[in-house]
């Protein structure tokens, strides 16, 4: 029995090495996260169930939190639970004595993932993250609607999704995500906030006092590269950025800190629109930064079973072809986008508009047009 345990302690730790802590995507072993693991003959004996004559063992997990009353606790528990009971050598009755990590680990922990890590994590060579700028000329135009719901459809599509919104002084990915909670600091490195299965960070996300510091004068150029530099993002598929309206300084420390980022400007149907949506393109003359191509947004209402094009035609492909000349390599129409009341109402629900209730893709035109338009970008 003695050496059948032992089996059984390296079995589970085996397994347990499978178990991943969801914020900081590596093994709970990895972590150090589990510090022993017993294994006890059950006094209950044999247990017959459905003909089976295995033995019954209890086993207990001690459980090293990083952070206590992290809100993912339970779901590492859970993990850990169903790693252990879904053995099939004998029966184990899984339990976990549960504590927190000193201060002193902790701190050894977080640098050594820090250090893993380097500076910023979409600049290491060999990075498989693409990066996807939603910009425009104007405001208004619907930028962070589209930054969210084509976060919100890679995630429903299976990719690993991070979003960062860049917009500091008029952030809205947290309301139009539904977010309330605040990053978990891990000792000075932030958790994004996973919602609709994006992990995400804003400014909005922090208290005024912090937020004001963020905001603070030579901070505010900074303030991408903390985003970039002191949050866990671990290698996410896609990251998109949501960025201010207008030619600005961000784009700019977007392509210096990011020159993998892919440009993408957002403009509305009307001719009007198009000279403004064409200079925020323009930034990739000054600094390298390919513009992947262009997004028409608002572009008709089907109105009982008319198209109607209340902003005017045809503004997206004006600036797709303008850009294409000024920057000399093909700016595709990537999509174009309808008007639709529920992508509003959905937003100010906290809920981006592609996905139903359950986070999968809704079976709607604005569904199938933002799908199109991510399976366009990764192509
Ligand atoms: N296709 C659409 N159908 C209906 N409403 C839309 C559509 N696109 C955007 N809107 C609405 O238009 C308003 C502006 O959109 P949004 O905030 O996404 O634009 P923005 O370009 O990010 O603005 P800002 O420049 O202020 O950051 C929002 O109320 C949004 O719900
Ligand atoms: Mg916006």
């Amino acid at each position: 029995m003695e050496a059948f345990a032992r089996r059984i302690k390296g079995d589970v730790f085996a397994r347990l090495s499978r178990v991943i802590d969801p914020e900081l995507g590596r093994s709970v072993t990895d972590l150090g996260m589990v510090t022993d693991i017993l294994v006890e003959a059950s006094p209950d004996g044999p247990d017959r169930i459905g003909g089976a004559d295995r033995p019954v063992f209890d086993v207990t997990v001690y459980v090293e939190l990083t952070i206590e009353g992290c809100p993912l606790t339970r779901t590492i528990a859970e993990r850990i639970d169903a790693a252990v009971s879904s053995y099939s050598k004998a029966i184990l009755r899984p339990h976990q004595e549960v504590s927190s990590m000193s201060r002193d680990k902790l701190t050894a922990l977080v640098d050594q993932l820090k250090a893993e890590r380097r500076a910023n994590p979409f600049t290491k060579a060999g990075s498989r993250t693409r990066i996807f700028a939603i910009a425009s000329g104007k405001g208004g135009v619907g930028k962070s609607s589209v930054a969210a719901n084509l976060a919100a459809t890679f995630a429903a599509l299976g990719y690993d999704t991070a979003a960062i919104d860049a917009d500091i002084y008029g952030f809205s990915l947290p309301g139009l995500f539904g977010v309330d909670s605040r990053p978990t600091n891990l000792n000075g490195m932030l958790m994004p906030v996973t919602a609709w299965g994006v992990k995400l960070i804003s400014i909005g996300m922090f208290a005024g006092s912090e937020r004001a510091i963020l905001w603070r004068g030579p901070r505010l150029q900074r303030s991408l590269e903390q985003f970039l530099t002191d949050v866990w993002w671990g290698e996410p598929d896609v990251l998109v950025l949501d960025l201010a309206p207008g030619t600005g300084d961000m784009a700019i420390s977007v392509a210096q800190a990011l020159p993998n980022a892919e440009l993408v400007v957002v403009t509305t149907p009307q001719p009007s629109a198009s000279d403004v949506a064409v200079r925020s393109g323009l930034v990739a003359l000054q600094v390298p930064m390919r513009v992947r191509g262009v997004v028409e947004n608002m572009s008709w209402y089907d109105h009982r079973g008319e198209r109607l094009h209340i902003f005017g035609e045809g503004g997206g492909r004006r600036v797709a072809d303008q850009l294409s000349r000024d920057l000399d390599r093909p700016v595709p129409l990537l999509a174009q986008l309808p008007l639709d009341t529920a992508l509003r109402e959905a937003g100010e629900g906290g809920r981006p508009a592609v996905l139903d209730a359950e986070g999968g893709l809704a079976d709607t035109p604005m569904a199938a047009a933002f799908e199109g338009l991510a399976r366009n970008l990764m192509a």
